[in-house]
């Protein structure tokens, strides 16, 4: 069979598409309810264009990127998603294995099927020093992630030096989990040897099932109860979490950075800044919580509006050319993160195909300031971003 070099990643996708089960691409495709923001993510970058600007000496182009003092060879990260070694090959080590050799940042979904040490020192043994974060999901109890963020930061009992996670990424748009209509149809169960290596000790079993709550209308059915444990963790049930407690929390348990991920409105962004958070991440969680909620793309200029420049803003979902990230940088975001992208690499091609994702990605992005005037980072902010006709983003 000759080999197929995708050039596109919707190329890589389609491959992934065809190799994976059905209920494991279905799990990693979907979005919530009937799909509208998932899809929403992606078109709202095809309604936004950028207008070329010529004869800018564009021979060098730099697409490096500084965030919390250390330089990436791209503004584009990769980010957390649960059990990635149902993609096949060695799932999360693929990942970090491709993340380490080109130097991109990498979060860690707390629901991994790798622990976060092995992880860790797959960037240790390949000489890197690329920041990697970890994502976390609280349980209304919080003493219960003690050990986890212990781990992460490299003090845990059971750590091994290797961990030593720059920034914990709390995901804070999951108070319960959004209704994944495809995923309920066909199930997603973990096969036998597979299982979430991270929490299944901290705050797994011993914590028993989700915590009674009547935000969760429907946790009561057994099948539903088990969907977010699935997802968020045995007790890992944060649907009663506040900004005081959660935050304050945090600092009080580690010195590492604390980033927001899932924040959509320029009131919440404004509220992570007065309770000390170090960035925030623009996600509506690839569609798949909220279907309602707006894209992301639509949602950034708000924020970025509200944050003035005291904290880095990052964005996720629908990035699948160079150019949406350019868009993005251009909107004020100072740094992206891919999420399906990744997966569909990691099904094409394990770390290899993880890397031909990022290097299409890193293709299309220089070409893209190229092509209109910009030959780093800084000029691709001050843009010219030309508005859709219907003006609706
Ligand atoms: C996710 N996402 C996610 N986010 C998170 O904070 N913790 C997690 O464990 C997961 N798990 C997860 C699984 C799968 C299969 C997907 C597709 C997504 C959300 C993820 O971090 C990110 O916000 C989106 O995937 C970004 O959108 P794109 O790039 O996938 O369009």
């Amino acid at each position: 069979m000759a080999k197929e070099d995708p050039i596109t990643i919707d190329q890589v996708e389609a491959i992934a598409r065809r190799r994976l089960p059905a209920n494991v691409y279905n799990y990693y495709s979907c979005g919530a309810d009937d799909q509208t923001a998932v899809e929403r993510n992606r078109t709202d970058f095809d309604r936004l264009f950028v207008l070329p600007r010529v004869l800018r000496d564009v021979a060098e182009v730099d697409t490096s990127t500084e965030m919390f003092g250390h330089t990436y060879p791209l503004p584009i990260g990769i980010a957390p998603s649960a059990m990635q070694r149902l993609a096949g090959g060695e799932g999360e080590m693929d990942v970090a294995r491709a993340a380490a050799s080109i130097g991109l940042n990498l979060t860690l979904s707390s629901n991994s099927t790798t622990s976060l040490e092995d992880v860790m020192s797959i960037n240790h043994e390949m000489g890197s020093t690329t920041p990697f974060w970890l994502q976390l999901y609280l349980a209304t109890k919080l003493d219960l992630s003690i050990p986890l963020i212990k781990r992460a930061e490299g003090f845990g009992a059971n750590s091994r030096a290797a961990a030593g996670y720059e920034a914990l990424v709390l995901t804070v748009d999951t108070p319960i989990l959004g209704n994944r209509v495809n995923e309920r149809q066909t199930p997603l169960v973990l096969p036998k040897g597979l299982h979430l290596a991270n929490i299944g000790n901290d705050y797994g079993q011993k914590a028993g099932k989700p915590t009674s709550n009547r935000t969760l209308m429907d946790a009561r059915s057994a099948k539903h109860a088990r969907e977010i444990r699935r997802e968020i963790g045995d007790g890992a049930n944060s649907a009663s979490l506040t900004w005081e407690e959660t935050i304050s929390f945090l600092r009080q348990s580690s010195k590492m950075k604390i980033i927001l991920k899932g924040v959509m409105a320029p009131e919440d962004a404004q509220l992570a800044i007065e309770h000390g958070v170090d960035a925030i991440v623009v996600s509506n969680h690839g569609g798949r919580q909220l279907d309602c909620a707006p894209s992301t793309i639509q949602a950034l200029p708000d924020i970025v509006a509200a944050v003035r420049g005291r904290i880095p803003v990052i964005l996720d979902g629908g990035i699948r050319h160079g150019s949406d990230v350019f868009k993005a940088l251009a909107l004020g975001a100072d740094f992206v993160l891919v999420g399906r992208p990744a997966l569909w690499g990691l099904a094409y091609d394990g770390r290899n195909g993880v890397e031909t994702v990022m290097n299409i990605l890193e293709r299309e992005l220089s070409r893209a300031m190229a092509l209109s005037g910009a030959v780093n980072v800084k000029d691709v902010r001050q843009a010219s971003m030309r508005r859709s006709v219907e003006g609706r983003l």
